[in-house]
């Protein structure tokens, strides 16, 4: 497989165009417009440029990576691509119309595969060409310092398509988890009901936010608090993936909190939107309450 296909250009999209780039793939990145793609483009560029000032990569090889990634508007050109990895929105009708689009120029051996954080496998394959050639590789941000893959099968995901995501998975350097398809896979599971306790907790006047952070991580050892991490995940993408564990298992302990429902209806999704539960307008994070 020498190319690769990232459909969706933003945090999660970019960091894996840059890592795959990096194991040497050609990559084509597409998004929505050429301009939003450009863009990721020239982000990538300075996130391996600061590689290079911190002698943690050689000039030549950051050029060389950079140089492989092709930023595009359209799928046309995937169709030379041996996997196709979609990171769009986590909204499953934007993920079906993209795997409807992008599976009319899919190679006939391709593997197409979503990055989604807790849709379930089976259910996304159906919008697929062939679901035997359809898988979950679900990456964690930021992608190219994060050592994770969590890779999901679907119920009819062949044993092949495993194996080609296996071997994608190992030339980038990472370790790869093999989860079955349940909602949240593993990691989601387990930290999202944690992230909306944090916000239960804040609602209901536990503790400041500062506090809960700094109990989590000093009290845990997590490299950051939970609302430091709900921001940097993206309040919009923690409430799409405590309402789909909600919504898939029926059970009330993944119900949302309410304040972590709030924010996102007033547009206050986090690091992204620049204010979440901090305020990153100024040089340093401030709460917000
Ligand atoms: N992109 C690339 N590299 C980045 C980065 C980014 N956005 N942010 C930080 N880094 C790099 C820094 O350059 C630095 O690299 P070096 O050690 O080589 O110099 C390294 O990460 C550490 O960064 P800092 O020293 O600036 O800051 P830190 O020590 O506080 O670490 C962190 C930052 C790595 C993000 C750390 O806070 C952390 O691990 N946080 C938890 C992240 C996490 O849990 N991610 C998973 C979220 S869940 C998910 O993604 C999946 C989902 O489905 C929701």
């Amino acid at each position: 497989m020498n190319s690769i296909g990232v459909i969706g250009a933003g945090q999660m999209g970019a960091g894996i165009a840059q890592v795959s780039a990096a194991a040497g793939y050609h990559v084509f990145l597409a998004d929505i417009s050429q301009e939003v793609a450009d863009k990721a483009k020239v982000d990538i560029e300075k996130r391996l440029n600061r590689l290079v000032e911190k002698d943690k990569l050689e000039k030549q090889a950051a050029e060389t990576a950079l140089g492989r990634i092709e930023p595009l508007s359209s799928f046309e050109k995937m169709a030379t691509a041996g996997l196709v990895i979609e990171a769009a929105t986590e909204r499953e009708e934007v993920k079906r119309t993209i795997f409807t689009e992008v599976g009319k120029i899919l190679g006939h051996k391709a593997v197409l595969a979503s990055n989604t954080s807790s849709i379930p496998i089976t259910r996304l394959a159906q919008a697929s060409p062939d679901p035997a050639r359809f898988i979950g590789v679900h990456f964690f941000n930021p992608v190219p310092v994060m050592d994770l893959i969590e890779v999901i099968r679907g119920l009819a995901t062949s044993d092949e398509t495993v194996e080609i995501v296996r071997g994608y998975g190992k030339a980038l350097g990472k370790q790869m988890v093999f989860a079955n398809d349940a909602p949240g896979f593993i990691v989601n599971r387990v930290l999202m009901p944690m992230l909306n306790e944090a916000c239960f907790a804040l609602g209901e006047g536990v503790a400041s936010i500062e506090d809960i952070d700094a109990a989590c991580r000093l009290g845990l050892n997590h490299p950051m608090g939970p609302l430091t991490l709900a921001d940097f995940i993206g309040l919009d993408t923690c409430l799409e993936i405590v309402n789909v564990l909600f919504a898939s298992t029926g059970d009330p302990k993944f119900r949302p909190a309410p304040l972590l429902v709030k924010y996102v209806e007033a547009g206050w999704y986090g690091r992204k939107s620049g204010r979440g539960f901090y305020d990153y307008s100024g040089e340093v994070p401030r709460p917000t309450r």
